[in-house]
């Protein structure tokens, strides 16, 4: 036993001896990040060493792959248990780089700049799906698998015309004389035939997106039998929630006090979209529809996160159901007594 202990705390110290990439260093997590963390900080850092973005960094191509494979382990929650415990030399079938499988994985990234294919190249149709996500995944962020079953052209036996052009050709139709034709010219394509392919999307549910924003995900969409597939979309819908509504980045919320809370004062507190509490007090008397502002506790903006909207808080008072008795209502009366008046008649139609 003591033997293994050894072995455990020497296999760390030679961890550190023999190097190998620090995964963790590369994405710049604490070592005890969750999953969200490192996708988080995956997805940031693809955006900004992606080796388009960086064409005069010679070593932008390894930062991209080490990135890769850092991601690749620290992701999975077998290789990095393998990778904590005996670092990169424990994993023996992580290569280095090994393509870019994460790409598409997550959308894009907004690198591509636009359409810049060449525009002659035909394109199948965009799709646009809706993804529901709840107002507390908006508050904290998220990542959703979704699986997509898009239809792909596979090869199969035989050819087809494919291609096809108008083409200006030059005939001789007598003498001297001769005349431009319009015609159509087609290449000999092998022959497709369409077959349903599954594929899974990994999305991020960015802090504070808005209902109805997109996420594109190039080529994701219906393909074309000439030309690329289309981009596939996906909309943000944010669910109902049952406490808080959104509008902008502010949040609104009810809450039901009592008569006697109404009357002389309480203490109670929400909880947020992540968990924490959000107190809530009054000292004086609350009238029905009384609105309290708390700023900061409305929704982080999602071009600054740190920044949040204001949370509206709207009281409704619950009056008593069961009738007092005389005594009580003496008592009441007694009470109230400095306030009270005849009570005036107005048309209800509101006040002036
Ligand atoms: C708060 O109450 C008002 C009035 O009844 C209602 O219109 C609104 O939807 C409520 N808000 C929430 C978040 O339930």
């Amino acid at each position: 036993m003591r033997l293994l202990c050894l072995a455990l705390i020497l296999s760390v110290a030679v961890t550190d001896v023999l190097g190998g990439r620090d995964f963790y260093d590369i994405l710049g997590v604490p070592r005890s990040a969750n999953v969200n963390q490192i996708k988080k900080a995956y997805r940031k850092l693809a955006k900004e060493l992606h080796p388009d973005k960086n064409k005069d960094d010679p070593a932008a191509q390894d930062k991209f792959q080490d990135l890769g494979a850092a991601y690749e382990v620290l992701v999975d929650a077998e290789k990095r248990k393998q990778y904590d415990r005996y670092g990169e030399e424990g994993l023996k079938d992580i290569g280095r780089g090994g393509g870019d499988p994460f790409a598409s994985f997550f959308g894009d990234f907004g690198f591509f700049g636009g359409d810049d294919r060449p525009r002659e190249t035909p394109k199948g149709s965009d799709v646009v799906m809706d993804l529901w996500v709840t107002l507390e995944e908006l508050y904290n962020g998220n990542f959703v698998e979704i699986v997509r079953k898009k239809p792909v052209y596979k090869q199969s036996s035989g050819t087809r015309k494919c291609n096809c052009r108008s083409e200006m050709v030059t005939r001789q139709i007598g003498p001297g004389r001769f005349q431009m034709l319009q015609q159509q010219v087609c290449d000999e394509c092998p022959n497709l035939k369409l077959e349903t392919e599954e594929r899974t999307l990994e999305v991020e549910i960015e802090v504070g997106m808005r209902d109805g924003q997109e996420q594109l995900f190039t080529a994701e969409g219906e393909p074309h039998i000439d030309g690329d597939p289309g981009d596939l979309k996906l909309r943000i819908r944010t669910a109902p929630h049952p406490v808080f509504q959104r509008k902008g980045d502010d949040l609104f919320t009810n809450i039901t006090i009592s008569l006697d809370d109404a009357l002389v004062g309480f203490e109670t507190e929400i909880t947020h979209l992540d968990g924490h509490k959000v107190k809530v007090s009054r000292d004086g008397i609350t009238w029905p529809g009384a609105r309290m502002r708390k700023p900061n506790e409305g929704m982080p903006n999602y071009e600054n996160n740190n920044r949040k909207g204001t949370l509206y808080v709207t009281f409704d008072v619950k009056f008593p159901k069961s009738p007092f008795t005389e005594e009580q209502k003496q008592t009441i009366r007694s009470l109230l007594e400095p306030e009270h008046a005849d009570a005036s008649v107005y048309n209800g139609l509101g006040y002036h």
